[in-house]
């Protein structure tokens, strides 16, 4: 294998992580960031979001020497005697005005490196980026020595290292064979199928599939919501259609609808991107709709549990919310549905006590300001008309259930993750009521 020298600019998630699995794989990389505060603790091998082995990681790579931080994108190009042979453009694609990506920073970032990057350098394109970023970034560089590619990533949030590192598949598009080859290689001791394409198919690739996965759910929330109808079981419902190989049994968890920083902004991209090219993807919209409903569905389900009528109030009634995260094992509260149920509860009048592994009283993110959240489920559950399940962490399963019921004002639960076992629920004194299922 070939040791390249490496650039990456942008350590967040996705950066970080690519820096730091790449430097395991034996190349040598500097990742820059504008956050010098930050640069420090990751140059200490202090890493501060919650990734499990990136902090490992990243300790090993600085250990090794083959991993460093620098100050700004020029520095990271100026890091090498001869130049990065390879740049990758890791950094924030935030959603814009009507959904369209916001390019900016990527913008400012070629910009600052147009002139410096050495003969031969190839920029790849790792954030998810509109059809046609990587034609833009090859006209903004102006650069013919320089090629650009588009490299997708499928990592998860909280399964980062494990994603990196053991892929379903490497996509690499661009328009010169020979630079998206030399990209494909750095993976090649991963052994993952590739994807050699053009540009756009490659930047297309990335919407696709999340979206797709968008749509598995929302369609796995419906059908829950005609279980529930019908009197139905989702979770068998589920597991049937999930031994047919075409569909699989992942991506089938019904819940208060999807959320992160990736899937909203994908999907509210991709419809942009078809209008803007004058098709209307009606799937696509559906697949937002639904998931906006699933919400109000969810606050349906506690003013029935709590008032026994659809149009109860919930004026001044106290509700312990159990999850705040967009999903459990992480502490990303971005575009959290724990947030969006929270904040049409609280529209409705209900006091809202919170609790989360991931998070500690103190936390004073924006989103949670109407929340009390406290480091104790049992001190959240007090005096509560209900419990609401909001996130699927695990341990929530292993609490003290009959505690539990002795704490509440009134002992229901609703689950909307469906994570917890009803029997061991009602045991305790619980009136279980969960998606899909009785
Ligand atoms: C998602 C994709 O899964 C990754 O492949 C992709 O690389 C990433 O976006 C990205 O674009 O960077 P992530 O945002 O970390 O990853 O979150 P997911 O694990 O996909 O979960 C998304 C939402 O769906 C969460 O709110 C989760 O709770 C929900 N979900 C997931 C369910 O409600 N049910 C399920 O069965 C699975």
């Amino acid at each position: 294998m070939f040791v390249r020298r490496i650039a990456v600019v942008g350590t967040g998630y996705v950066g970080l992580t690519t820096g730091a699995c790449l430097a395991s794989l034996g190349h040598e990389v500097v990742c820059a960031d504008v956050d010098a505060a930050k640069l420090a603790r990751l140059a200490a091998g202090e890493v501060d979001i919650l990734e499990p082995g990136l902090a490992e990681l990243v300790a090993e790579g600085i250990a090794a020497g083959r991993l460093s931080f620098v100050l700004g994108a020029a520095a990271a190009v100026g890091h090498f005697p001869d130049g990065p042979e390879v740049l990758f453009l890791c950094v924030p694609t935030p959603m814009g005005v009507g959904g369209v990506a916001d390019l900016s920073i990527v913008e400012s970032v070629v910009e600052e490196v147009r002139e410096l990057l050495p003969d031969g350098c190839v920029v790849v394109n790792k954030s998810t980026v509109p059809v046609g970023t990587a034609e833009r970034t090859a006209e903004l560089l102006g650069r013919d020595d320089v090629a650009v590619v588009s490299n997708p990533e499928f990592l998860r949030e909280g399964t980062a290292v494990y994603d990196f590192l053991n892929p379903d598949r490497i996509v690499v598009g661009g328009n010169k064979q020979d630079a998206a080859e030399r990209v494909a290689a750095l993976y090649s001791r991963l052994g993952a199928p590739t994807v050699l394409t053009d540009a756009p198919s490659a930047e297309l690739v990335k919407y696709a599939a999340n979206c797709f996965l968008a749509m598995k759910l929302s369609y796995v929330n419906a059908v829950a919501e005609l279980c529930d109808r019908l009197g139905a079981n989702i979770t068998d419902v589920t597991e049937g259609m999930g031994y047919d190989k075409r569909i699989g049994q992942a991506f089938l968890m019904p819940g208060p609808g999807w959320g992160g920083s990736c899937l909203p902004k994908d999907t509210a991209a991709l419809l942009q991107l078809a209008d803007a090219a004058d098709f209307e993807f009606r799937l696509l919209r559906a697949t937002i709709d639904t998931n906006t409903r699933q919400r109000q569905r969810m606050v349906e389900k506690v003013r029935v549990a709590v008032t026994g009528k659809r149009t109860g109030s919930l004026s001044h009634l106290r509700l312990a919310l159990f999850g705040l995260t967009f999903k459990a094992g992480t502490d990303d509260l971005r575009d959290s549905p724990a947030l969006a149920v929270a904040a049409l509860l609280r529209q409705a009048g209900a006091e809202l006590a919170g609790y989360d592994p991931a998070l500690g009283s103190d936390c004073a993110h924006p989103d949670v300001s109407s929340i009390t959240v406290v480091d104790d489920p049992y001190l959240a559950a007090k005096d509560a008309e209900a419990i609401v399940v909001l996130t699927e962490w695990p341990e929530f399963r292993s609490l003290d259930w009959n505690r539990l019921a002795e704490t509440v004002r009134r002992p229901v639960v609703v689950d909307t993750r469906n994570l917890l076992d009803p029997a061991v629920a009602r045991r305790a004194g619980f009136e279980w009521i969960g998606l899909g299922k009785a």
